[in-house]
């Protein structure tokens, strides 16, 4: 902790001091040094608004003593007066070269070296208020900024969350609707096994019985349409299996992006991840798409190895959805400056430009419902941050698709946003 204090006063003759002394104590706090290494020594710990600072002393002069001050970001606001017998031009230049903001020729006429004196503690008072006024407006635009985050934080997670929401609502409505209707079938459905149980039953009157239970039977097939029922059953269930399925996917996706399941990060080479990932998805693009290979050499790269293969096949899967019939799906990497540059391009039916904003956007879909959850991109828009790269997309209607991904060598940092992710989940 330094002690504020207004003038120290530095000169090697006591005589001088003693001047000095009687000029400004009265009307100031000061302290005084006779030396430079004592000067240095004494602003560890005072902190002068003014030091007056004798040039020729014995060991280290004033000039070297105001390099050190200007050095010293503790004393940035303090004003240096070089106060020397020589008043030679050529002197004083190598005082404002050394950091002087002044000079003050001896003998000096006491009068004018109060009141100079005084304008420079008049400036460094103002000075002080200006640097205390900018750290508090520093503070309050650091709070603003982070309080902004905090919000745009919070929008794209409630953004996320009525999506999520909208997304499971749907399929759960009808999974609740079916399994209500088939709580209906099964009532009937049992009605009409348990009359077969009684038709079966040995019975001493057998025949008053069957005709009995044949009646009933008829009953329950004027009342309710067991065949529909029968179909619709089956029907009802297999679209609720679907529904659940369409769940999980969406859960999983939602697992992926808060990257619950996270490995280690690792040296690894991108061209291998493209060649696992392609033989993961080989089923899905064998039949109509041609996929050309284009990878150069890479350098071995510090990143999270699965996230990256998710990015590579989400991009494939998307691309080969893109192609309706036949086509090609294109796979390029290579090094440009410190970056590997993955880019994916398709022939497929091209993104209307309308949609190239949205492409992102966690749920944006143009699948039918039940075949993209339009998780994938948004996925992977995460992930390529993660490895602060960048991910670019170029499409014409018509002609196809590429995305091209950038990933700098060494953008991702250990530990690095991880636990905010999480909590989504
Ligand atoms: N290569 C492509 N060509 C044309 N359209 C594309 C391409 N890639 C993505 N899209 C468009 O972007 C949308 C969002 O893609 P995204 O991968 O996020 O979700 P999805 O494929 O619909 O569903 P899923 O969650 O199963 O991946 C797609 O529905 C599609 O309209
Ligand atoms: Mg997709």
């Amino acid at each position: 902790m330094y002690k504020d204090i207004d003038i120290l006063a530095v000169d090697d003759d006591p005589t001088n001091l003693d001047i000095i002394q009687e000029i400004f104590s009265d009307d100031y706090s000061l302290e005084t040094a006779d030396c430079g290494e004592a000067t240095l020594e004494i602003l560890g710990r005072i902190r002068p608004s003014v030091i007056l600072l004798d040039i020729m002393m014995p060991g280290i002069d004033g000039y070297e003593v105001c390099r050190e001050i200007r050095k010293n970001p503790n004393h940035n606001l303090a004003k240096v007066i070089l106060v020397s017998g020589k008043a030679i031009p050529e002197e004083r230049l190598l005082g404002y070269q050394a950091g002087a903001d002044d000079y003050v020729c001896k003998p000096f006429y006491a009068d004018e070296f109060l009141e100079k004196v005084k304008v420079h503690l008049k400036l460094v008072d103002a000075e002080k208020k200006l640097f205390t006024l900018n750290e508090q407006l520093q503070a309050q635009v650091d709070a603003q900024r982070e309080k902004l985050m905090q919000s745009e934080k919070m929008a794209s997670l409630g953004q996320l969350a009525a999506g999520v929401a909208h997304e499971i609502n749907n399929p759960t409505g009808f999974i609740m609707s079916n399994l209500r209707t088939l709580a209906d079938y099964v009532d009937v459905l049992c009605k009409a096994v348990k009359l077969a149980d009684d038709i079966s039953a040995p019975i001493e009157d057998n025949i008053g019985h069957i005709s009995e239970v044949i009646d009933k039977i008829q009953e329950l097939k004027k009342s309710q349409d067991i065949n529909y029922i029968i179909d619709d059953a089956s029907e009802l269930t297999h679209e609720s299996i679907d529904g659940t399925q369409r769940i999980k996917e969406i859960v999983q996706g939602l697992k992926s992006f808060a990257r619950v399941d996270e490995a280690e990060i690792q040296e690894a080479d991108i061209n291998e991840g493209i060649e696992q990932t392609l033989k993961m998805v080989w089923n899905e693009v064998k039949y109509h798409c041609e996929v050309k290979k284009e990878l150069n050499p890479l350098p071995k790269m510090r990143c999270y190895p699965r996230q990256l293969n998710q990015v590579v096949m989400n991009l494939v899967v998307n691309a080969a959805h893109a192609i309706p019939e036949k086509g090609t799906i294109t796979i390029k990497s290579e090094l440009v400056d410190s970056n590997i540059v993955i880019q994916i391009s398709d022939t497929g039916k091209g993104i209307k430009e309308e949609n190239i904003s949205k492409l992102f956007d966690p749920f944006f879909t143009t699948k039918p419902v039940g075949q993209g959850t339009g998780l994938g991109l948004s996925i992977s828009y995460g992930i390529v941050q993660k490895h602060s790269g960048d991910i670019d997309v170029k499409s014409k209607v018509g002609e196809g698709t590429t995305f091209i991904i950038t990933l700098p060598l060494d953008g991702v940092k250990e530990n690095e946003g991880n636990n905010e992710q999480a909590a989504i989940c």
